[in-house]
C-alpha cells in the first residue's frame, strides 16, 4: 500500500501525524520515550496493530542507553519502561501484547550480553512489523470471501493502513474485495467525537480509490433502514476469550441496529488482539479521554458550557450473540466462539 504509518528509520521511530490528517500527511521522528508515550496518549499513532509496534519499538527506544552491565538490571529498567507505556492508552490488546513481546525476548536470552539482548529486542520489534503487514493481507483474504459484488459496507472509526503497519484489518477486506473487482461502496461514521472515520479512513479509502461517502453516526440507522447497507466491518481493540469485543465507542450501536436490521455485523482483526486471559468483555478496561474531546476540539466555539459534565469512554464492547463472524488472520471463526476461539489460537 502507499501508506506507512510506523515505521524504524535511522535510529528513530518515524511515524505519520494522525491528528494533522486530512489537512496534512506529515511524518514525526521520535526519538525518547516520553515523546512516544504522548504521541500515543494524544493519538497521533492510534489504532490497536500500530499500537503494538509503536509499544515494542517504544520498549527499545527506552532500553537503547541502558548502562546496566546485569540481566537483572537490565530486567529492571525494562520493567520500567513497558509499564510506563502501558499507562499511555489501557484498551488495545496489542499494545500489550508487544510490550509483552519485547520483555519475552529478553528473558528467554538472559544469558546473553546485554547488548547482545538489547539488539534482539529491536529485531523482535521489526519483526512485529513485518508480521501485521502479512497478518492484514490475511484478514484481507479470509474476508473477502464473505463480500458479494456490488456489496455496500459500513465501518466505523479507522481499521485501515493508518491504524496497522500499512494495509488494515476492516479495511484490508475491502481493499481485497476492491482487488477482486467487486464495486463495493463504502459508507464510513465520522466516529465522534475524534472523528477518525472523518479524517482519516475517508482520506485513506479515497487515496486507495474506493468509492466512500461520509456520514454522521446517527444516519447509520436510516442507511440500514433504506437497505443501503449490506454488511457492517469493524475493527477490535481486545477480543475476550468469549468474542465479546471492545472497539471504539459506537461498535456496539452498530451491532445493535444491524441484529435489528438482519444485516451481518463483522469483527476484524490479528490474532494479536485477541486477550484469553478475558473471560468476557466486563473484563476489558475502557479508557475515558478528556471532556474536551467531546466539547470543544473540532468545533470554532465550545458547544456546551465548561461546566458541563461529560462522559467520554473511547470504547464500547459488543456482546459476542451480536457477532455475525470474526474475521482473522487464521480464518474465519464462528459461534460457538469460546469454544472456536480456543481451536483457532492453537
Ligand atoms: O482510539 P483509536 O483511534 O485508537 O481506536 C481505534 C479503533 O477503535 C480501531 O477500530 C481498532 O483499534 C482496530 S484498528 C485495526
Amino acid at each position: 500500500m502507499k501508506i506507512k504509518t510506523i515505521d524504524w528509520c535511522n535510529n528513530k521511530i518515524k511515524l505519520i501525524d494522525q491528528t494533522k490528517l486530512p489537512a496534512k500527511l506529515e511524518y514525526i521522528q521520535i526519538k525518547d520515550l516520553t515523546s512516544l508515550w504522548q504521541a500515543i496518549k494524544s493519538m497521533k499513532v492510534r489504532g490497536a496493530p500500530a499500537l503494538g509496534a509503536a509499544a515494542a519499538l517504544g520498549v527499545y527506544l527506552g532500553v537503547r542507553d541502558s548502562k546496566a552491565k546485569s540481566f537483572v538490571g537490565f530486567l529492571k529498567e525494562l520493567d520500567r519502561v513497558s509499564r510506563y507505556l502501558g499507562s499511555s492508552r489501557p484498551t488495545a490488546r496489542n499494545l500489550f501484547w508487544g510490550l509483552e513481546r519485547m520483555c519475552n525476548v529478553a528473558l528467554k536470552n538472559k544469558n546473553k550480553p546485554v547488548s547482545v539482548i538489547k539488539n534482539m529486542i529491536l529485531k523482535e520489534a521489526k519483526r512485529i512489523i513485518e508480521e501485521d503487514r502479512s497478518s492484514c493481507r490475511k484478514i484481507g483474504q479470509f474476508g473477502a470471501k464473505l463480500i458479494k459484488k456490488n456489496d455496500k459496507i459500513l465501518t466505523i472509526c479507522n481499521a485501515g493502513a493508518l491504524a496497522t503497519i500499512d494495509y488494515g484489518t476492516a479495511l484490508g477486506v475491502i481493499y481485497r474485495a476492491k482487488q477482486q473487482k467487486k464495486n463495493i461502496k463504502v459508507f464510513s461514521c465520522e466516529t465522534r467525537p475524534m472523528l477518525q472515520g472523518a479524517r482519516l479512513t475517508t482520506w485513506e479509502l479515497k487515496k486507495h480509490n474506493v468509492d466512500v461517502t461520509l456520514i454522521c453516526d446517527n444516519m447509520a440507522a436510516t442507511l440500514m433502514a433504506k437497505g443501503e447497507i449490506d454488511k457492517i466491518i469493524a475493527g477490535a481493540d481486545r477480543i475476550a476469550a468469549n468474542g465479546d469485543t471492545a472497539n471504539k465507542v459506537g461498535t456496539y450501536n452498530l451491532a445493535v441496529l444491524a441484529k435489528f436490521h438482519k444485516i451481518p455485523f463483522y469483527i476484524a482483526a490479528p490474532l494479536s488482539t485477541f486477550d484469553f486471559k478475558i473471560k468476557s468483555g466486563k473484563n476489558i478496561p475502557i479508557e475515558q479521554r478528556p471532556a474536551e474531546e467531546v466539547k470543544s476540539l473540532f468545533f470554532k466555539k465550545p458547544i456546551a458550557g465548561m461546566n458541563i459534565k461529560v462522559f467520554n469512554p473511547a470504547f464500547d464492547v459488543t456482546p459476542n450473540n451480536l457477532i455475525s463472524a470474526i474475521i482473522t488472520d487464521r480464518g474465519i471463526i464462528k459461534k460457538p466462539y469460546n469454544k472456536n476461539i480456543k481451536r483457532i489460537a492453537k
